[in-house]
C-alpha cells in the first residue's frame, strides 16, 4: 500500500473490533457479517474484524468477514505474542488482502503492567512484528498509549517494527489525552526522525475522552498521517473513537484547505449509521454530527427562511450527501414496491427480495397508519425489519388497556419456540404490564440494564424507536425495534434483546474470553 499516491488518506474502520468493545455493545455473527458487508460497499480501504484470540466467536466472525472479502483489507487485531499472532494470521489468511495488526503498550504506565524493562519490549517488539511479517507481508504495529510515551522510546521502539518488517505504523492516542496541535507535532517528528519512517504508511488512531478525536485525527493527517482508524457513530472504548462519517465528511466539505481524498461513498453514512446504532444498542445523539437527528434540522425562523431561499446559508453539506434525501416522502399507502425500491437506493439501502417484501409489508402498514411518511420513517423500518430476524419469540398479539383510575393490563398471546402461549399481567403503565406479561410466558432472569424511547419524526403519530439493553450472567443484548404505537415497539424491543440471549445461550463457545490488552508476557 505504500505505493499509493500521498494525498489519499485510508480509511480504518474499526467499529467491530475497538467499536465492539464498548460495554454492552456486543454484536451477533450475523450482524458482523452485515455489518462488515456494509462498510466494504460503502469503500472503506481496511476493516478491523475483531481479536481472533479473545474468543470462538470473535475467531469465526474475522474468518468468515475475510473469506466474504472482495477489495477491503481486512485486518484481526493481536497481542504482542506468537500464539495470538498465529490465531489472528489463521482467522485473517482467507482474505484476498489479509493485514495482522499487533500492538503492545509502550509509556511508561503500560510498560510497568507486564514488568518489561526498555529493552526486554523492544526484543519483544521485534520478536513479535518478524514472526507476524514471515505469516503476512501486510504488518501494521502500534505502541499502545503511544501519546504518553517518551519520545526517544516511541522512536525506537517504531524503527524496530520498520525494520521487523511493519508496513503500518499505528500512532494510538489510548486515552484520548492529546490536543490537536500535539497530534500534528508528533507526527511530524516521528515522520522526520526514524530511519525509513517514508516506506510505511503511518496511522492516527484517537479516543474522544477530552472530544477531540476528530480533530487530532484531522490534524495527524495535516502532518503526514495517511490512515485514519475511525468507527462508525464514533463507537468505541469509553468516550469512544473517531467518527467515520466525521472525518469523512470533514475532508470532503473542507478539501479547500484540507486536500486528501477518501475512497469512501459518503451516500451510504446515514444508513450504517442507523444499523450501527440498532446492533450496538447505541442509539445515536440527536445533535451528534452528520448523523444525529438534528444535523439537518432547522427550527428558528430565520434559518427556515434563510434555507427556503438559499439551503446554503445554514447547511454546510447537502442532506443527500450522506444519503438523506431532505425532502419529505412522496410515498404513501398507494405507492407500490418499485417506488420503495427506488427510494431505498436513493437512501443508500441495498436490500434483497425477501428483505423488500418484509418492509414493504411494515412500509404498507405503516402508511395506513400515518400521514406523511419521511425518509426517517423508512430508514426506521429498515432497521426494525432487519433486526427482527432471531425469531424464539415471536409476539402474536398484544393489548393494553390503561388510563387513569388503576393499574394498566396487558393480554398478550405470544410463540414460544413455535408454541402459542398467552399471559394477563397488570403492571405500573402500559410498558410494565406489558414486560411483566412477557416474562410470564418467557420466565427469564435477565436484568433491564436500559429502556430508551425516541421519536423518529415529528407529530403524535410519528413511529417511536425503543432501545432495551438486557443482561443476563454477565452477556448483555440489545434489541431495537420502531412503531408509531410506543408500547409494541417497546414489546418487540424487549422480545428481540431476549432473542439474542436465547440465541447466544444456545451457541456453545461464543463467550468472550477474559482477555487483557496488560497480559503481554
Ligand atoms: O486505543 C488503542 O490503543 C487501541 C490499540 C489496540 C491500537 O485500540
Ligand atoms: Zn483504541
Amino acid at each position: 500500500m505504500t505505493d499509493q499516491p500521498k494525498d489519499r488518506v485510508f480509511i480504518f474502520d474499526t467499529t467491530l473490533r475497538d467499536g465492539e468493545q464498548s460495554p454492552g455493545a456486543t454484536m451477533t455473527h450475523s450482524e458482523k457479517l452485515e455489518i462488515a458487508e456494509l462498510l466494504e460497499d460503502m469503500g472503506v480501504d481496511i476493516i478491523e474484524a475483531g481479536f481472533p484470540i479473545a474468543s470462538e466467536g470473535d475467531f469465526k466472525a474475522v474468518s468468515e468477514i475475510a473469506q466474504r472479502s472482495k477489495e477491503a483489507v481486512i485486518c484481526g487485531l493481536a497481542r504482542a505474542q506468537i500464539p495470538d499472532i498465529d490465531r489472528c494470521w489463521e482467522a485473517v489468511k482467507h482474505a484476498a488482502r489479509p493485514r495482522i495488526h499487533t500492538f503492545i503498550g509502550t509509556s511508561p504506565l503500560h510498560r510497568a503492567i507486564p514488568n518489561l524493562t526498555m529493552d526486554e519490549m523492544a526484543d519483544r517488539i521485534h520478536e513479535t512484528v518478524t514472526h507476524a511479517r514471515n505469516l503476512c507481508d501486510n504488518v501494521q504495529w502500534s505502541p499502545m498509549d503511544a501519546t504518553r510515551t517518551e519520545f526517544d522510546y516511541l522512536c525506537r521502539t517504531i524503527e524496530i517494527a520498520i525494520k521487523a518488517g511493519a508496513t503500518t505504523i499505528n500512532i494510538p492516542d489510548t486515552v484520548g489525552y492529546t490536543a490537536p496541535r500535539e497530534s500534528a507535532e508528533l507526527i511530524r517528528r516521528l515522520i522526520e526522525t526514524i530511519p525509513g519512517a517514508d516506506e510505511v504508511i503511518f496511522a492516527t488512531h484517537c479516543h474522544n475522552d477530552l472530544g477531540m478525536a476528530t480533530a487530532n485525527s484531522l490534524a495527524a493527517v495535516e502532518a503526514g498521517a495517511r490512515q485514519i482508524e475511525c468507527t462508525i457513530n464514533g463507537l468505541g472504548e469509553r468516550a469512544g473513537n473517531t467518527a467515520l462519517e466525521e472525518v469523512v465528511m470533514a475532508l470532503k466539505t473542507r478539501g479547500d484547505i484540507m486536500p486528501f481524498d477518501t475512497g469512501v461513498d459518503t451516500r451510504k453514512i446515514m444508513h450504517i449509521s442507523r444499523r450501527v446504532a440498532t446492533v450496538s444498542g447505541f442509539a445515536v445523539q440527536f445533535n451528534k454530527a452528520i448523523v444525529g437527528k438534528n444535523a439537518f434540522a432547522h427550527e428558528s425562523g430565520i434559518h427556515q427562511d434563510g434555507m427556503l431561499k438559499n439551503a446554503e446559508t445554514f447547511e454546510i453539506m447537502r442532506p443527500e450527501d450522506v444519503g438523506l434525501s431532505g425532502t419529505s416522502l412522496p410515498l404513501g399507502k398507494h405507492s407500490g414496491r418499485a417506488a420503495l425500491r427506488a427510494k431505498l437506493k436513493d437512501l443508500g439501502v441495498d436490500v434483497g427480495d425477501n428483505q423488500l417484501k418484509d418492509i414493504f409489508v411494515r412500509f404498507k402498514e405503516l402508511a395506513d397508519r400515518k400521514k406523511e411518511v419521511f425518509d426517517e420513517d423508512i430508514l426506521a423500518l429498515v432497521t426494525a425489519t432487519m433486526a427482527g430476524d432471531a425469531d424464539h419469540l415471536e409476539i402474536v398479539s398484544l393489548k393494553v388497556v390503561c388510563g387513569t383510575g388503576g393499574p394498566a393490563e396487558a393480554i398478550l398471546e405470544m410463540e414460544v419456540g413455535g408454541q402459542e402461549t398467552s399471559a394477563d399481567e397488570y403492571g405500573d403503565g402500559p410498558v410494565d404490564a406489558t414486560f411483566k406479561a412477557i416474562r410470564k410466558v418467557y420466565p427469564n432472569k435477565a436484568r433491564l440494564q436500559l429502556y430508551q424511547v425516541n421519536a423518529v419524526t415529528e407529530g403524535t403519530d410519528a413511529q417511536a424507536t425503543v432501545s432495551v439493553r438486557l443482561e443476563e450472567d454477565g452477556n448483555i443484548a440489545t434489541g431495537q425495534s420502531a412503531d408509531t404505537d410506543t408500547v409494541v415497539a417497546s414489546a418487540r424491543a424487549y422480545v428481540n434483546a431476549l432473542n439474542r440471549l436465547h440465541v447466544r445461550r444456545s451457541k456453545t463457545g461464543t463467550d468472550r474470553k477474559e482477555i487483557s490488552y496488560k497480559d503481554v508476557s
